[in-house]
């Protein structure tokens, strides 16, 4: 089984998006996919998935109130299993909890995943991290065997994200399930002429961070373009609309199959 978490340094680079995406197409694969909302601050799972009756959300199972069966919920995709998030109001508290607290919060997902695999047959884990740098986005990196770093071509956000590779992504590649964690970048929502074509400075720009983070260990998993299509997409009624969502990525997502797994 591969736990992958998708992460960033800022917000609306994608992460959602991606984790949806990458799931749902694990799943039409035929492989059985647990999909986890861990953006505590900024969940969003529940508008791709509406829930059925009240469900638990995720961190019910790392406060130990929950088995890990009570908080998956099923989706109306074959294989595909969403755990929520809690309201941002009840999320803000365990973003909040301190490090002993998360310190007990990890050595629960790590024993989750072993559940979700040994206990519930589950191949793949995605998380929909949150942004930055806070404990929970740190735990999720801990017990990953992959992580997807979405990023827009914007410079501040660039600078920041490689920042971000000394600080934690090095630190943390060893722990949690004992494998080394191997991480990539994804560039998302690049900026493309009329034609389809990036622009050759933005090429230049991309190629030279590419290689910036290549030489720090993150190896390189794709560009996707900006396209309006998944904008307009994402505001037609939802679920029922999931596919025509992910479909606009979907050659991107496949792509990114091929390196990641
Ligand atoms: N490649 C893309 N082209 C156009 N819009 C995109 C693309 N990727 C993401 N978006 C849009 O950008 C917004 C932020 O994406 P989201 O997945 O919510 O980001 P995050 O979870 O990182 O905050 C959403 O409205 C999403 O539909
Ligand atoms: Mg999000």
């Amino acid at each position: 089984m591969t736990t992958i978490t998708i992460h960033s340094f800022k917000g609306g680079t994608g992460k959602s998006l991606i984790s949806v995406a990458l799931a749902h197409s694990f799943s039409k694969d035929g492989e059985k996919v647990l999909l986890i909302d861990g953006d505590y601050g900024a969940p969003c799972l529940d508008s791709f998935f509406p829930k059925k009756g009240n469900p638990k959300p995720f961190p019910s199972f790392l406060k130990a109130k929950a088995k890990l069966k009570e908080v998956v919920s099923e989706t109306i995709f074959p294989n595909l299993y969403v755990s929520y998030a809690p309201p941002p109001s009840f999320g803000e508290e365990i973003i909040r909890a301190d490090v002993a607290t998360h310190g007990r919060y990890l050595k629960r997902l790590i024993e989750g995943i072993e559940v979700a695999h040994d206990k519930m047959g589950f191949d793949k884990i995605v998380i929909d991290n949150s942004s930055g740098i806070s404990l929970p986005a740190i735990n999720h990196l801990s017990c990953s065997d992959r992580s997807v770093i979405a990023l827009r071509p914007v410079r501040y956000g660039v600078e920041s994200t490689y920042n971000l590779i000394d600080t934690i992504y090095k630190k943390l590649r060893y722990v949690g399930s004992g494998s080394v964690r191997q991480d990539f970048i994804l560039w998302n929502q690049v900026p493309v002429n009329r034609d389809s074509s990036i622009d050759p400075r933005v090429g230049d720009y991309l190629g030279h961070w590419t290689k910036k983070f290549a030489d720090s260990g993150i190896s390189y998993g794709g560009t996707i373009p900006y396209m309006t299509e998944v904008v307009t997409a994402m505001i037609a009624d939802i679920s029922q609309d999931l596919p025509a969502i992910v479909h606009q990525i979907q050659s991107h997502i496949d792509e990114l199959k091929k390196k990641i797994i």
